[in-house]
Parts: C-alpha cells; sequence; structure tokens
C-alpha cells in the first residue's frame, strides 16, 4: 500500500541520515571532521573559514538558483556598495563591517574546540556578531546565516550532502534570524507581531517555493523536491505575493472654483513593519500626487516625504491622510485623471520600488 511503500522510504532516507548524525558525533572538531570527509571524497572545502575559506560561489557549484537569487539581491552587495564604502569612510569604521560582512550570525564563536582543532573565524565580542576579515567582497554571504559554529550548515531540512548539516527548523522559519542584522525593523515587529498578523520576514521577503535544492549533474537526480523559500530578500517579492498590504485611495473629493481638492488615504493594512523601515542608508518613501490630462501628461504633481529620522513613517496599522488641493489653470479642460503612486526612491531619485498604485478619472462637467 501506499503507506507501507512511504514508510520503507523514510525508514531508508533516515538511516541514511543516522549514518551522517554518527559521522557528526564522533568528529567534534572541524579538523578531524574535515580529514573524515576527504576520505569519502566529499567536500571539506565548504566548511573552511579564514584564508582557505572557499566563497559563496563554490555554494553555486550544486546550489545554483539560490546562488543566482542571491547574486541578485542586496546582501551580496553589502559590503561593495558604493554607499557602503563612502558611509564608512572607506571601511574604516570596524563597527559597521559586522552586519555587512559577518563571520555567521550564530553570534558566540569560540576559537578553540577544546580538541587542538581551531575554528578560524574572528571571535565576537559583547555577544555581538563578528566581522570577517576575509572575502569580505560576498557581503552578507551564504555562510552568514548558514555556518554553525562546529562547522555544519544549518536548516530548515535534513538531507544527505557532501558536506555537514544540521536541522534547525524553528531557527530558519523565524523572524529572529533576520532580527540579528535588522535590529529596528526586528523591534518594530515585535511590537506588531501577534495583533492578527504572524507573518515572519521570511513569508513575506523570501517566497515559497518548491523544488530541489541542488541542481548540479548527476547529484540532482538523487534528490527530492523539498518545500524551500527563494533567497531574493527583496520587497517587491512581498508587494508581488499580495497586494494589498498597503491601501491607498482618494477620498473627499472636491472640484470648486476651478479647484481639485481631496484626500489620500494611506493605510498600513499588513505590513509587520513601518513604511519606510531601517535604520542606515538613505530610506525615503514618496508619496506622489500626479494631476493628468487625456493624454495621460503630467500637468501638475505634489509629493509628500515620509522618513523615519522625521517620524513621518507609516507604522503598522496606522492610517496617514494627505490632503491635497490643485489650482488648474487654463488647461482645465483638458484634465481628466489624478493618480496617487507610493514608492521607495534614492537620494538622486534615480531608483524607484513601486509599493501600490490608485487612478481616478474627474467628472469633466464639475470643472467649471
Ligand atoms: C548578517 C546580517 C543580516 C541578516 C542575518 C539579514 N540581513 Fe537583510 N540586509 C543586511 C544588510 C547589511 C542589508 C543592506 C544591503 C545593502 O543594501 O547594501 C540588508 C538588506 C535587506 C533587504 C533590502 C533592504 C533594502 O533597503 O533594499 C531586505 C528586504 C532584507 N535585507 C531582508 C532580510 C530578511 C528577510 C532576512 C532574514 C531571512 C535578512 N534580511 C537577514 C543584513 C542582514
Ligand atoms: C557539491 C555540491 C554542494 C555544494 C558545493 C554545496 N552544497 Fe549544500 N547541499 C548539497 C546537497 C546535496 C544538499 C542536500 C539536498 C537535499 O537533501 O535535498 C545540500 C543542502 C544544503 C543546505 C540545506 C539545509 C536544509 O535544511 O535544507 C544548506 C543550508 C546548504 N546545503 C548550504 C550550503 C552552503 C552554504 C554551501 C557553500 C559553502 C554549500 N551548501 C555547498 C550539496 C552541495
Ligand atoms: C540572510 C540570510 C540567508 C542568506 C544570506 C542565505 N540564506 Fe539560505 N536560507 C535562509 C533561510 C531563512 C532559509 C529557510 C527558508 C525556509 O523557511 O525554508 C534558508 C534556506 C536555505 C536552504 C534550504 C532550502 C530552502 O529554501 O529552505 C538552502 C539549500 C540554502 N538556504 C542555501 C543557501 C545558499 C547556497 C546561500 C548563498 C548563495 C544562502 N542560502 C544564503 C537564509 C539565508
Ligand atoms: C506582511 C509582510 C511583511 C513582513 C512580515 C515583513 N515585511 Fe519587510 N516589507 C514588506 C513590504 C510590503 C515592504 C515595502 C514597504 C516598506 O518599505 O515598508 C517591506 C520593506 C522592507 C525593507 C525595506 C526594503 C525596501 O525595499 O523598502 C526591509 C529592510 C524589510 N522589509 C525587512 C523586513 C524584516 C527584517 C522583517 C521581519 C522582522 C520584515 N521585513 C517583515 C512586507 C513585509
Ligand atoms: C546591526 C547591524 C548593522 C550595523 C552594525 C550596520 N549596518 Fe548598515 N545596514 C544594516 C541593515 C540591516 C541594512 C538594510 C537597511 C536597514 O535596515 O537600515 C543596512 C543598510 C545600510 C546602508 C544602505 C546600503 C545601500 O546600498 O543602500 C548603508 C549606507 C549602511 N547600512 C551603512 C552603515 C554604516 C556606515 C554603518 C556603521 C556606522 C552600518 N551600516 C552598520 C545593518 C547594519
Amino acid at each position: 500500500m501506499i503507506h507501507k511503500h512511504h514508510d520503507a522510504k523514510t525508514f531508508l532516507s533516515i538511516s541514511g541520515i543516522l549514518a551522517i548524525v554518527a559521522i557528526v558525533t564522533i568528529a567534534s572538531g572541524c579538523g578531524l571532521f574535515q580529514k573524515m570527509l576527504t576520505t569519502m571524497d566529499m567536500h571539506p572545502e565548504l566548511v573552511k573559514r579564514g584564508d582557505e575559506f572557499p566563497g559563496s560561489h563554490k555554494c553555486g557549484d550544486c546550489h545554483i538558483d539560490i546562488y543566482k537569487e542571491w547574486t541578485g539581491s542586496t546582501h551580496s552587495e553589502s559590503y561593495i556598495s558604493e554607499e557602503f564604502r563612502v558611509a564608512t569612510n572607506n571601511y574604516e569604521f570596524e563597527f559597521c563591517i559586522r552586519c555587512h560582512a559577518p563571520e555567521t550570525i550564530f553570534a558566540l564563536l569560540e576559537n578553540d574546540n577544546g580538541d587542538n582543532t581551531k575554528v578560524s573565524v574572528t571571535q565576537s565580542k559583547n555577544d555581538e556578531i563578528a566581522a570577517r576579515d576575509y572575502n569580505l567582497k560576498d557581503g552578507v554571504d551564504c555562510q552568514s546565516c548558514h555556518l554553525t559554529v562546529d562547522c555544519k550548515f544549518s536548516g530548515p531540512h535534513t538531507g544527505i550532502s557532501p558536506h555537514p548539516l544540521e536541522k534547525d527548523e524553528e531557527f530558519y522559519k523565524s523572524s529572529k534570524l533576520c532580527g540579528t542584522c535588522h535590529v529596528d525593523t526586528f523591534e518594530e515587529y515585535l511590537t506588531y507581531v501577534g495583533n492578527g498578523n504572524d507573518e515572519t520576514c521570511q513569508d513575506c521577503h523570501m517566497p515559497a517555493v518548491r523544488r530541489k535544492l541542488i541542481q548540479d549533474e548527476p547529484w540532482q537526480k538523487l534528490h527530492k523536491k523539498k518545500e524551500g523559500k527563494k533567497h531574493t530578500f527583496s520587497s517587491l517579492s512581498a508587494i508581488e505575493k499580495n497586494r494589498d498590504f498597503i491601501e491607498l485611495k482618494f477620498t473627499e473629493m472636491n472640484t470648486y472654483n476651478n479647484q481639485i481638492a481631496g484626500n489620500v488615504e494611506i493605510i498600513n493594512s499588513k505590513v509587520n513593519h513601518s513604511i519606510p523601515t531601517g535604520k542606515y542608508g538613505y530610506r525615503e518613501v514618496l508619496l506622489l500626487i500626479n494631476l493628468m490630462d487625456n493624454l495621460g501628461k503630467i500637468i501638475k504633481s505634489k509629493q509628500e516625504s515620509m522618513f523615519l529620522e522625521l517620524n513621518t513613517q507609516i507604522k503598522p496599522g496606522e492610517k496617514k491622510i494627505y490632503s491635497f488641493a490643485f489650482d488648474p489653470d487654463d488647461k482645465s479642460d483638458e484634465i481628466v485623471e489624478l493618480e496617487a503612486l507610493l514608492f521607495r526612491t534614492n537620494f538622486d531619485r534615480t531608483e524607484k520600488t513601486h509599493f501600490a498604485k490608485v487612478k481616478i478619472e474627474l467628472v469633466q462637467s464639475k470643472i467649471d
């Protein structure tokens, strides 16, 4: 029967896992472990630290899809980003490096395993993440989130792999993981979560996907698909998943004496942190209200900025109302549309990430 079949399979994979667990238990230090892996013709180099560290592109040999997603995310650029270089006065402040090029998020790193095998990692101070001093260009790399202090890669599943694995489902599914670096956003999140919205950072910023964890041939044939998460780490993936995180609408519309007035309401209905969120870098969210003619050309516009520094951010659950009034000149007969846009932008306005958009048509006859 199907059930029996399943059980047999489960038994087989469990015995495989047990074999791996047994090896892991025998070998407590990385050095010894690496030796055993070598004799099994596996990949001992993957868990090496310091100068022998292989770099995240090595992970990309097998985890092809995840590596591609990560290279497209800002995590892979957190050290080389021009803004970061400038903000740290050319990497002068070590304090800044610990989240932008960290050792691993498993904070308390030990230098000595007690059996003379040294783990070549920088020790952390005050229970904080330590900065790496090698392979800085990878920024928040694979190892930052996956390497444990005893040289295993931990994650939400168990599996058979050419490197040691450790299952820690609870931690990998929890917002706490992200909160080790996104300290301020995590604090906002904690004050809101539990009020009916329990989604985690991963739920919104790492879209769910069912696929194999590796794509290299021929080994991928041995592995089954699993429930996993795309490593995109972007707000766009959150917005694509659910378009009504943020409600945007026109209310109290009025047209008199050639004036077009009303309110734009923004409700942060489902995002578990404020809009904008974060602490570092340039974090502006802009509301743009455009008055447009029948060809879609913008005739006039008004804008409102939201900054954390000015306490003008929209907190979780909060509603903000912006009043506007346009005094259209003689072109008023061509005015047909109003639109409101909400987007994140950078200092010189060359980049835009759209969060929400709404349009309404104006009734011509009322404008006279
Ligand atoms: C080791 C520290 C660290 C951890 C852990 C971490 N992040 Fe980040 N994250 C950063 C840094 C640093 C940046 C800024 C990168 C840049 O813009 O140069 C960033 C950027 C981001 C951004 C883009 C922000 C922007 O302004 O565009 C998102 C979204 C994000 N992280 C989500 C997450 C999620 C979700 C998790 C947990 C699964 C997570 N991060 C875990 C350090 C971390
Ligand atoms: C030679 C191929 C190969 C390389 C290189 C490789 N891995 Fe893996 N990895 C695997 C296989 C195989 C699995 C198990 C897949 C499965 O069970 O479906 C795995 C599983 C994992 C998991 C999954 C844990 C979980 O809970 O699902 C993590 C995390 C991981 N690897 C991290 C890394 C990191 C980080 C690197 C780079 C330092 C890396 N891997 C390099 C083959 C590789
Ligand atoms: C900012 C933290 C972070 C970084 C950087 C990161 N991961 Fe992950 N990774 C996670 C989280 C969180 C999960 C668990 C997602 C879930 O709930 O399934 C995960 C899951 C995985 C899994 C298991 C499959 C899955 O989707 O659950 C593999 C394999 C993996 N990561 C490999 C990598 C590789 C390879 C890199 C570098 C290219 C990398 N990760 C970079 C946080 C990270
Ligand atoms: C319910 C979905 C949801 C959850 C949960 C969530 N976010 Fe977000 N996040 C969003 C949306 C939507 C945006 C874009 C609007 C904004 O900037 O607030 C965003 C923006 C961000 C940004 C700024 C990036 C950008 O492009 O503006 C960062 C950083 C971030 N989130 C990190 C986190 C972290 C860390 C957690 C967990 C503590 C988390 N988020 C939880 C939906 C979510
Ligand atoms: C506790 C971890 C942490 C520390 C320490 C830290 N950062 Fe960041 N940094 C982040 C995270 C997370 C982000 C993503 C946006 C946010 O949440 O502010 C970020 C984003 C940035 C950005 C925006 C990157 C871009 O390309 O847009 C700059 C610039 C920046 N940090 C500079 C600094 C400087 C300068 C310092 C030292 C004074 C510093 N950071 C220290 C975690 C940290």
